[in-house]
């Protein structure tokens, strides 16, 4: 079976047993100031299992662009030494809002797994939680007795909290899981040390497929547990680890989801992959990282120095370097992996494809910047040998001077110095780094209270497309604190405060009762809730508030985010359809709107663009506003969308000029362009 046919076979199975199949959300986050990727299938769903949002479907399955590189889940520096790790990964999930719970989704995974995939029945092990002290919870007894139906005894394991408690992150939605293992060794070594012995213990072959999450706790800030409002199924599958039990391989880089990029690097290279390990690690390296760095940048996040585009810049030089040291690339060449993904993923994320030639031309300039730093890093290096006294080694500190200045990874330090008989003061690396690291780290520490609830939770109304004051009241708060200063978010159950989002800042004002007023100065999405940044804590939380927009700014915001929208189309019309919406920024003082476009633009193009944005605006062409309006319906009348973006199944649509400018939009826009 190739790996289409798995996925596919997934969707149809859990489509027969009523779920409804829905896309994967975009890998980079926009909405969640807890997460920069998506780290789980699950992520999309935060809300619906806390309570926050009702689901229209309460059971749903998809495949999920996954990225793990740093926190919670995953470290980058396993990445391509072992042969089951990855970067960026797909995870099959199914998932049931509040519907069935364990006895299904465990008869389920066991009927697919052995039924459809046909994988041997002798070979799987199960996991289930064997309680946890600390946290006041027994052995998960419920599993157990399901599985002990359909398993025999010996195949099943109690493990503890770290390897069967699943949480998303130190606070939010989490619950025992029982996971699924896999023993994929030879019939003789599993003679020699049966496969119950190596589950969970890091074994390349013995490993975990599917885990299956019963949802029913969320984690407070203080660490403690408590109920959710019902109880839910989050299960996920990684990808590539079930082709490689299906396809009956000894490594996930063996079965065909990457076997394509693998030949055409060990090609480039002239190299045969499996002779020599360290090039086989630099292969890996290099096919694992090309995925994460090409899904990022077609969800919209370009490489950069800070936060998640510093993320994966950093994978980006991890598999530049490998390729240089080990390969001896020193042309840009990954670049050149994208039409192999675009081909791979044409049906399932269609993204690559339809972005190829702005990927590819985004990773050849960081390539070739890096490359450079990479030769400049080298002549730094050789010069601070020169001033080596006998037998002195390179300082802790110029070994980070070279990480911080050239982004030379320790490692590639060490390689480089040994090959001319230097050593490096390692010990004094990390130490130069933690320094560096506590200073950032007490930079941005910020700690989040737990919310006070005020009332129940509902959905929240915003009002502010139609007006800029109303009355409402406070759902829940709470205290946030940084280095610097404390404040509170305040969630409403209606709001005329337009939440920062789609580059448009957030609005500023003020609630207000009788016996307070309480400055909003900011306002911000987390995933669907509109939080309203607040100078106090309210007193009389029980109270009806007046909330009051602040108009002038709300105004100039508003023009600037029309006016993005004329210079998009008009963009397009004077460059071409292939420009891109890459990013905005959209506040009282200035709009600023990124996109993708092959060469500078000329002084020409800038006039031709100028003058049909302003011939635009003293046509004065009134508004047309959509609210409501079906997605397929919205694509079918053309509506431009953002690549990466994550659309409900109903859209707004705002147009100027029928054709000339038709977007998908949530900000606000002036009644006519004049
Ligand atoms: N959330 C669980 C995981 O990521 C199951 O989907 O493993």
């Amino acid at each position: 079976m190739d790996s289409k046919e798995i996925r596919k076979k997934f969707l149809q199975f859990f489509e027969s047993k009523k779920h409804e199949i829905v896309s994967s959300a975009p890998i980079v986050v926009k909405n969640d100031p807890t997460l920069m990727f998506i780290n789980a299938g699950m992520n999309q769903f935060k809300d619906y299992f806390l309570g926050n949002q009702v689901p229209s479907n309460p059971k749903v399955a998809n495949s999920q662009k996954c990225l793990r590189v740093s926190g919670k889940h995953n470290d980058l520096e396993e990445v391509g030494v072992d042969t089951y790790h990855h970067t960026m990964f797909e995870m099959l999930g199914n998932w049931s809002f509040g519907d069935y719970f364990k006895e299904e989704a465990i008869k389920w995974a066991w009927e697919l797994l052995v039924d459809v995939y046909k994988l041997p029945v002798d070979r799987i092990y199960i996991t289930v939680f064997e309680g946890d002290k600390k946290d006041g919870l027994e052995v998960d007894q419920e599993a157990l007795d399901i599985w002990k139906t359909i398993v025999s005894e010996d195949k099943i394991l109690l493990c503890d909290k770290k390897d069967n408690f699943w949480e998303m992150g130190e606070t939010g939605p989490c619950g025992p899981c029982s996971e699924i293992h896999i023993d994929l060794r030879d019939d003789e070594e599993i003679a020699n040390v049966p496969g119950i012995k190596l589950v969970n213990e890091d074994h390349p072959q013995v490993i975990e497929i599917w885990n299956l999450v019963f949802m029913q706790f969320n984690r407070m800030g203080d660490g403690s547990l408590v109920d959710l409002p019902a109880k839910h199924i989050d299960t996920g599958m990684g990808f590539e680890r079930l082709a490689l039990a299906i396809q009956k391989k000894k490594s996930n880089y063996d079965t065909d989801v990457f076997q394509p990029l693998i030949k055409y690097i060990a090609t480039r290279a002239n190299v045969t992959y499996g002779v020599d390990n360290k090039r086989d690690i630099a292969i890996r390296v290099m096919s694992d990282h090309v995925r994460a760095i090409s899904f990022a940048i077609s969800d919209g996040q370009l490489p950069s120095n800070t936060g998640a585009g510093y993320v994966i810049r950093r994978i980006l030089r991890r598999a530049v370097r490998y390729g240089y040291t080990f390969l001896n690339f020193e042309e840009p060449i990954l670049y050149k992996l994208v039409h192999i993904l675009a081909h791979q993923f044409e049906e399932v994320f269609p993204e690559i494809k339809e972005q190829q030639t702005f990927i590819e031309k985004v990773i050849e300039e960081e390539e070739v910047a890096f490359l450079r730093t990479l030769n400049l890093g080298i002549k730094r290096l050789d010069s601070i040998k020169l001033s080596l006294k006998d037998d002195e080694i390179i300082s802790g500190d110029k070994v980070f001077e070279l990480y911080d200045t050239y982004g030379f990874p320790v490692d590639l330090t060490a390689l480089i110095a040994h090959e001319g008989g230097y050593e490096i003061d390692e010990k004094g690396f990390e130490e130069a780094m933690s320094k560096q690291k506590s200073r950032s780290r007490q930079a941005a520490e910020v700690s989040t209270g737990d919310w006070v609830e005020v009332k129940e939770a509902q959905d929240v109304e915003f009002v502010g497309y139609d007006k800029l004051v109303d009355h409402a009241s406070i759902i829940k708060y709470r205290k946030v604190e940084d280095k610097k200063k404390s404040f509170y978010q305040i969630v409403l159950d209606k709001t005329p405060f337009y939440a920062e989002s789609g580059g448009q800042i957030g609005d500023k004002g003020f609630l207000e009762c009788d016996n307070e007023k309480i400055v909003v100065f900011d306002t911000k999405k987390e995933n669907d809730l509109i939080i309203h940044y607040c100078d106090k804590a309210p007193s009389s939380v029980d109270s009806e508030f007046y909330c009051v927009v602040n108009e002038t700014a709300r105004r100039k915001i508003t023009n600037n985010h029309t006016a993005t929208h004329l210079l998009q189309a008009a963009l397009r019309e004077v460059l071409g359809e292939h420009v891109q919406q890459k990013g905005s920024l959209v506040n009282e003082k200035v709009l600023r709107f990124d996109f993708s476009h092959f060469s500078k633009m000329s002084v020409d193009e800038i006039k031709a663009v100028e003058k049909l944005v302003n011939e635009k605006i003293r046509t004065n062409i009134a508004l047309d506003e959509q609210r409501d309006v079906p997605m397929a319906k919205a694509q079918e009348m053309g509506a431009t969308a953002l690549f990466g973006e994550k659309y409900g199944d109903s859209v707004r649509v705002i147009s100027f000029d029928n054709e000339f400018s038709i977007e998908l939009c949530g900000g606000t826009h002036v009644v006519s362009t004049g």
